[in-house]
Order: structure tokens, then C-alpha cells, then sequence
């Protein structure tokens, strides 16, 4: 995966090449759609689908020009959104048993086809019938390729860590224990879910408890719908996405409250206020705790307490007053020069599942604190970015954090 980093790194010719005029009208459809004939539960309707609700709903829609412009409860770069989440429900008592799509545009839990004796967990290596929620999460690479290019690679795999990190989020909240599952073949479920070469399962998570009775596989493959309305995608990203392992790996620990996940938004400018005492040991502590396979560098921009420089592990590398620098670093995103602290993610590998890991501790911060306002940043020069911090580690991502 690794030369994938390089064919995917930023570089000004990168920038100057796509970051030019873009058509938003012709930006592909953000949510998938199923029939309406199919039949559906309203979010609300059924209390033990709540803290899915709460992990990928809508929570601003704002009218620009022609366009409903909406934002979730998850960030996603560019707005793009090239997800989509699905479970599998069985002996919940009052639910259909079967496999519903989350329509966070529709606020509905699509009905795609009930189960009984048969279900996804052959197709998942399980022999038995797993009683609760199984969630999957997959990519729709051509939403992010549109505006991106093949950096969209990137985007989906961190806006899917995002997503996984929301999932833990409300579960906690809800006190619904989760486990990661990852034995299994993708294509051949891809296959059984109805995705074809346009989306692809990058993670599921199980709320079920595994029961002795015998699953039989499922009767036949869910109905296929495009998840966009057009695609124009040579589908070089959607052959390499679909080579990729799942999430194997559990993620962080997140503890929040049910405002937070609501209010959740990513910060767009800072003022330029200090942080309260100890908040930046805070989460510097969180940054070097318990994230291996992942390596925090912090960035201060220094105020009476906190000596400005680059700092690992809570520990001062280099003193110095590099917002000017890292603002050129981060393709020019001069707010962040107001911002009091700079989070670099890196890892000594390059893959899908670091990139999710990434985006989910960085959904961590932002979730666990009111005090301060943060941004995820996917724009970055990769390899000036490595210089600057003196590191071979790959750069996964970045996050602003201020007031
Ligand atoms: C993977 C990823 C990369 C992002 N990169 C940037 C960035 O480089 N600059 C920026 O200002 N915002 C960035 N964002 C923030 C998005 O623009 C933001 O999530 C989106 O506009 C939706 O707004 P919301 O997070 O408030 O819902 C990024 C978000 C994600 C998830």
C-alpha cells in the first residue's frame, strides 16, 4: 500500500493541476436511495436503532443557491460523504428481522431483505446466528474521486474512521458493547450485500451476541442500487479500495455525551485565545496513550504556560514559532495560524487501516472536549510535511485545534 502513499501524496503541482474551478453541479449524489416501495422504520421509531441515528444523521441543512446543502453528524472532507451504513438485525423483539440500509437523508432504516433461517453471517465467517445489530460500513469512492482525484483514497478511508469512531461514540453513550469483525472475504460479501464496482465494505461491527443455532447463507444477494445518480469513475480507485483488508484492529475508547455528537461541527476560523490550564496536557496525554499503532507529533503555537515548538509524546523536540511555515505546509490554510495547537498523525506503515485509525482518534478529540473547537485537515504536502517534522514516519492526518 505504501506506493500508494506516493501516488496519492499532495505536491504543488498536485494542487495547482486540481485545486482549480470546480462545477458543483455536477457533484455526484451524496446519499444513496432505495426504493421507496421498500419498507422502512423512521428514526425514532425503534429505541434499539437510536444510537445509530445518533451516529450518521443530518444536523444542519442550509439552502446555497439551487442546493440543499447538508451536513452530518460525522465530518467527512469536502463534505463528500462517500460512505454509506448498513445493518443487520435479527430477534429484536417488535423489528422485522433483515437487512436494512440507514438512509441518513430520508432519516429511515431502509428494509432491503428480511432473514430467518439464513442471514450475512456465513458471508462473515460466523457458523451461528448472531442475535442483535451487525453494522457495516462502506466506501463510495467516485463521491471523493469527483473533487479529489486519487487522494480521494485517502479521504474515504479517514472519513470511514470518522464514521467507525461515531459508531463507538453513541454505543458508549448507549452502553452497547462492540466487536470488530474482519474473517471474511470482501468481495464475495460485497457480492451478497448487492455492491457492485462502485462501493465497497470497509468495516463491520457487531452489537449481536453469538448464539449455538445453525445460519444458513443468504437466500440470494440484496437488490443492487447505484449509490450515486452518475458515475464517470475509470474505477482504477474503486480496484484498489476493494483490494484492501477491513478494520481488523478495535478503536479508542470515546467518552462524550449525546450534545456533543449533535453539535458536533468542524471549526472554520479560530480566535486567537489561549487554552485553560491543563487542557493541552490533556490531550496530549490522549495523544500519546494508547494510540500505538499511531506516532502524535503536536505543533504549539506557544503562550504563557506551553513553549511553542514540536513536541512528541508530550516531549519538546525543536522550540520555534512555525505558524507561518506549517500554514504553507497545510496548502496554505491560513486559519490555522489562530489555532493553538497542530496534531500530526503518522504511522511507520501506510494502509487502509491506519488511515481509519487516524480518522477515529482525531473524531476522539473532537468529541471529548467542549472547551475548544477542531478541524480535521487532509490537505497537506506530504513530504514537506515529513521534512518539517523530521520524520520517515507516513503522514496520515492533521487536526487544528483552538478557540
Ligand atoms: C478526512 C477529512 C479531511 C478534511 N480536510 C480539511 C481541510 O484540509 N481543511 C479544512 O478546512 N477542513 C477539512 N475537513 C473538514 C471538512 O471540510 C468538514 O468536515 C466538512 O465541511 C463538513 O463539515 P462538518 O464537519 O462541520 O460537518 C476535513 C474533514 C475530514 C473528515
Amino acid at each position: 500500500m505504501h506506493t500508494q502513499y506516493e501516488k496519492t501524496s499532495l505536491t504543488k503541482k498536485e494542487v495547482a493541476t486540481f485545486g482549480g474551478y470546480i462545477d458543483w453541479n455536477t457533484q455526484p449524489s451524496i446519499f444513496k436511495q432505495y426504493p421507496s416501495f421498500l419498507f422502512s422504520y423512521s428514526f425514532g421509531e425503534i429505541e434499539e436503532f437510536h444510537f445509530l441515528e445518533l451516529s450518521r444523521m443530518i444536523t444542519s441543512k442550509e439552502q446555497i443557491l439551487t442546493k440543499l446543502y447538508y451536513k452530518l453528524s460525522t465530518p467527512s472532507a469536502g463534505n463528500l460523504h462517500p460512505l454509506e451504513l448498513y445493518i443487520q438485525v435479527r430477534g429484536i423483539k417488535g423489528v422485522i428481522s433483515g437487512i436494512y440500509h440507514v438512509d441518513a437523508k430520508m432519516s429511515k432504516f431502509v428494509l432491503l431483505q428480511e432473514i430467518e433461517e439464513d442471514g450475512l453471517e456465513g458471508e462473515l465467517g460466523l457458523s451461528c446466528k448472531f442475535e442483535g445489530i451487525i453494522a457495516i460500513v462502506s466506501c463510495v469512492p467516485f463521491r471523493s474521486e469527483w473533487k479529489y482525484g486519487v487522494r480521494a483514497l485517502r479521504y474515504c478511508y479517514l472519513d470511514a474512521g470518522h464514521q467507525i469512531a461515531a459508531i463507538q461514540a453513541s454505543a458508549t453513550i448507549y452502553q452497547k458493547e462492540m466487536t470488530i469483525l474482519s474473517e471474511f472475504d470482501v468481495k464475495s460479501f460485497n457480492f451478497a450485500i448487492g455492491l457492485k464496482d462502485e462501493e465497497t465494505v470497509c468495516a463491520v461491527i457487531s452489537f449481536a451476541k453469538e448464539t449455538e443455532k445453525k445460519v444458513k447463507p443468504l437466500k440470494k444477494p440484496l437488490l443492487h442500487v447505484s449509490p450515486t445518480d452518475y458515475s464517470d469513475s475509470n474505477g482504477d480507485l474503486f480496484e484498489v479500495l476493494q483490494k484492501q483488508p477491513v478494520l481488523k484492529s478495535e478503536i479508542f475508547p470515546i467518552n462524550t455525551t449525546k450534545e456533543q455528537i449533535l453539535q458536533r461541527r468542524s471549526a472554520r476560523k479560530f480566535e486567537n485565545v489561549p487554552f485553560k490550564n491543563g487542557e493541552i496536557e490533556r490531550i496530549m496525554h490522549t495523544l500519546t496513550k494508547d494510540v500505538y499503532p499511531l506516532v502524535c507529533y503536536s505543533i504549539l503555537f506557544g503562550d504563557e504556560k506551553n513553549e511553542a515548538g514540536i513536541y512528541l509524546n508530550s516531549k519538546l523536540l525543536q522550540k520555534g514559532e512555525y505558524k507561518d511555515r506549517l500554514a504553507g505546509i497545510l496548502v496554505d490554510q491560513l486559519f490555522i495560524k489562530n489555532a493553538q495547537m497542530i496534531v500530526v498523525v503518522t504511522s511507520k506503515h501506510f494502509s487502509a487501516e491506519k488511515l481509519m485509525l487516524a480518522g477515529a482518534l482525531v473524531h476522539k478529540i473532537a468529541l471529548e472536549s467542549s472547551e475548544f473547537k477542531s478541524t480535521g485537515i487532509g490537505a497537506f504536502y506530504d513530504k514537506k510535511l515529513q521534512d518539517f517534522l523530521g520524520t520517515e514516519n507516513y503522514i496520515l492526518y492533521v487536526c487544528a485545534l483552538g478557540k
